[in-house]
């Protein structure tokens, strides 16, 4: 299941990010890639140790702390520290699936990759291509979303950027794991989510949405792992 997630970042934060970025020093981004994806790749990604993509990864992740849709779609344990590209010239990342494990870059744990997230960080007519296309359940799925919103979707989808023909492409990227490992369990609890946030809406104060929201944590209680 794709979930988009409007404007994670406002249009203020993303120009501001984008003008760190464009003057920011990259490198080229196999150097974090799995062997096989190596070859497919050809872009450009700040370092993880850089302290520019520190500051602004942590301050992504404080904005999606607010964003309740992430909250319920991911259910995060653990976040992988975020990651930035740029794609231009002709840069494209070929189909493949991320690695399952990543070390943190700083405290060297191990994190279960669940879920991916990319952040678009410039406008969708500032570049030609550039779609990060998504093997889903229901078929191949295009994203190229506004500057400020983000898609998320299972680690286990077979993914890929198509070329940018024109002009640049700068997104933010990383991984979450989840409390609930199992996308079948996970997609459940987001839907039963979304059921007792309508309900909520047409009856508040129900024993109606009481106990459905009792259901939902007794699923999460069964369901999830700390590990
Ligand atoms: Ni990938």
């Amino acid at each position: 299941m794709l979930i988009k997630l409007n404007q994670v970042l406002n249009k203020n934060h993303c120009l501001d990010i984008t003008e760190q970025l464009i003057a920011a020093d990259w490198v080229l981004g196999e150097s974090t890639a799995g062997h096989l994806a190596k070859n497919e790749k050809s872009n450009l990604q700040l370092a993880q140790d850089n302290p520019l993509a520190q500051n602004l990864g942590q301050f992504i992740v404080g904005q999606l702390a607010n964003v309740s849709d992430f909250q319920a779609a991911a259910v995060p344990h653990k976040i992988f520290p975020p990651m930035f590209n740029c794609y231009q010239g002709g840069g494209t990342f070929g189909n493949h699936i991320d690695n399952a494990i990543r070390f943190h870059p700083q405290t060297g744990e191990a994190i279960r990759t669940d879920v991916s997230i990319t952040v678009f960080l410039n406008e969708p007519d500032e570049y030609d291509g550039g779609e990060l296309i998504i093997q889903d359940t229901y078929g191949e799925q295009k994203v190229k979303l506004a500057a400020g919103d983000a898609v998320l979707y299972p680690s286990t989808s077979l993914h890929q950027v198509t070329p940018v023909t024109r002009g640049r492409r700068l997104a933010s990227f990383f991984w979450i794991q989840s409390f609930v490992a199992d996308l079948v369990n996970r997609t459940t609890l987001y839907q039963l989510d979304k059921s007792i946030q309508d309900i909520s809406l047409k009856l508040p104060n129900s024993q109606e949405a009481i106990t459905l929201s009792g259901i939902y944590h007794n699923l999460l209680r069964q369901w999830s792992r700390g590990e």
